[in-house]
């Protein structure tokens, strides 16, 4: 067979079948499950969206229940695992931390190579959980912080930012937290997902499906861009200067992070619901610095990629939210990994009812038949 389409990127090749989640990136609308994104955010929690994902369905109140005491049961996470993320360098990127930490608790995990789909869940129910509280860890640990145990009784958002600050978590700050687990929990096949997607094609385990998302979220051009947006705010410092900064960085051919989507060419929802709740966040801690720069940077952008469907992405409002929330910007990408390990295991899931070995080609440009020369004739 002659394989003659290049498709580098793999823009808008179809690899499998969904029913998770539907990005329309021409209107700018996300459903999970057929749900509106803007309804999950106001009537649902995370706790619930999980369930969705994982099940494909909403569950019944009892169902709620019981998942929600599940999650809460797997909040510990092994003794081993923290004695080994104490003897980890302080300065390693959070990202790393946690990749070494997700692949330490695999080696806890007592179902690791059971493949029963009932496993699966359980597994899933472990590392949404798990995962939540190694993430919280990792950001006392760079500050070199006493870790904060997770609680018994509070929701998945609230207790996660309980843990990473320390704090007694107010009303708002808990649904914002929730809303900005909802907004990351899916988003059909970004790289992380076909990552994790091509590890579990091989009939490799759930721990290494979602390594492998974790790995690939870590890029600036994926999961890193959160970071390296809220770095561009601080750097533009006062609304006044973030006209120069953006018309700057376009001259000198720089991508301005937060802005652009390989599918949606309309503006994201995911962004426009954190700019709402970046607004309501700014007015109740009485610092409107970050959202005032954002705007100005998103009106001067609108202005000059005008025509060619560059808009803000999710990472573009995030990193102001979670620094009004108190969550350091390193953990801003280990962050977003937390809220898509659903997203991840979901896919893998899905995929396994009905696999197929990943394995695309790659078209061969180099020469062939070379005469082997010795190493002396080099
Ligand atoms: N700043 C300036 N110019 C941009 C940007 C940007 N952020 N994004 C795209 N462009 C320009 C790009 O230079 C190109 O212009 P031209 O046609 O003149 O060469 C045009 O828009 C199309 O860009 P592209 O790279 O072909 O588009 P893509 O679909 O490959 O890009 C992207 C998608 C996300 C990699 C890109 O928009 C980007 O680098 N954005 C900044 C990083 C970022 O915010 N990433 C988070 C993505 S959303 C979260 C997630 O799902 O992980």
């Amino acid at each position: 067979m002659s394989v003659v389409e290049l498709h580098k990127g793999l823009d808008n090749i179809i690899v499998k079948e969904t029913v998770l989640s539907y990005v329309d990136g021409e209107r700018g609308r996300l459903y999970y499950v057929g749900y509106p994104i803007e309804e999950l955010v106001e009537k649902s929690t995370y706790e619930e969206v999980c369930f969705l994902l994982l099940h494909r369905r909403l569950p019944k109140k009892e169902e709620l229940a019981s998942f929600d005491r599940e999650l809460k049961k797997e909040r510990e996470i092994p003794k081993e695992v923290i004695d080994a993320l104490n003897l980890m360098p302080r300065n390693a990127h959070p990202m790393d931390l946690l990749k070494a930490g997700i692949a330490l608790l695999a080696l806890y995990d007592p179902e690791l190579n059971v493949h029963e789909k009932e496993a699966n869940i359980r597994k899933s129910i472990r590392l949404i959980s798990k995962t939540a509280t190694l993430t919280a860890y990792i950001s006392r640990y760079i500050r070199g912080l006493d870790y904060v145990q997770p609680s018994k009784e509070m929701s998945h958002a609230a207790n996660f930012l309980h843990m990473v600050t320390g704090e007694e978590i107010d009303e708002l700050s808990a649904k914002v937290m929730d809303v900005a687990f909802i907004l990351h929990a899916e988003h059909e096949l970004p790289a992380s997902s076909m990552a994790a997607l091509t590890a579990a094609s091989t009939l490799s385990d759930l721990y290494s499906a979602i390594l492998a998302g974790v790995a690939a979220l870590k890029g600036p051009l994926h999961g890193g861009a959160n970071e390296k947006a809220l770095e561009m705010i601080l750097e533009i410092g006062s609304p006044e200067r973030a006209e120069q900064y953006v018309i700057d960085a376009l001259r000198a051919k720089k991508r301005v992070m937060g802005f652009g989507h390989r599918v949606y060419k309309s503006y994201d929802p995911r962004a426009r619901i954190f700019r709402k709740y970046l607004e309501k966040l700014s007015e109740v801690k009485g610092n409107k610095t970050l959202l005032m720069i954002a705007d100005e940077v998103e009106k001067v952008m609108t202005r000059e990629m005008k025509g060619k469907g560059i808009f803000p992405n999710i990472d573009f409002y995030s990193g102001s939210v979670f620094t009004l929330l108190g969550i350091p910007k390193e953990i801003f990408t280990p962050f977003f990994a937390t809220a898509r390990v659903v997203g991840w295991a979901a896919h893998v899931l899905e995929y396994w009812e009905d696999n197929r070995l990943i394995r695309p080609r790659a078209r061969y440009s180099g020469p062939l038949d070379l005469q082997y020369p010795s190493v002396e004739n080099r």
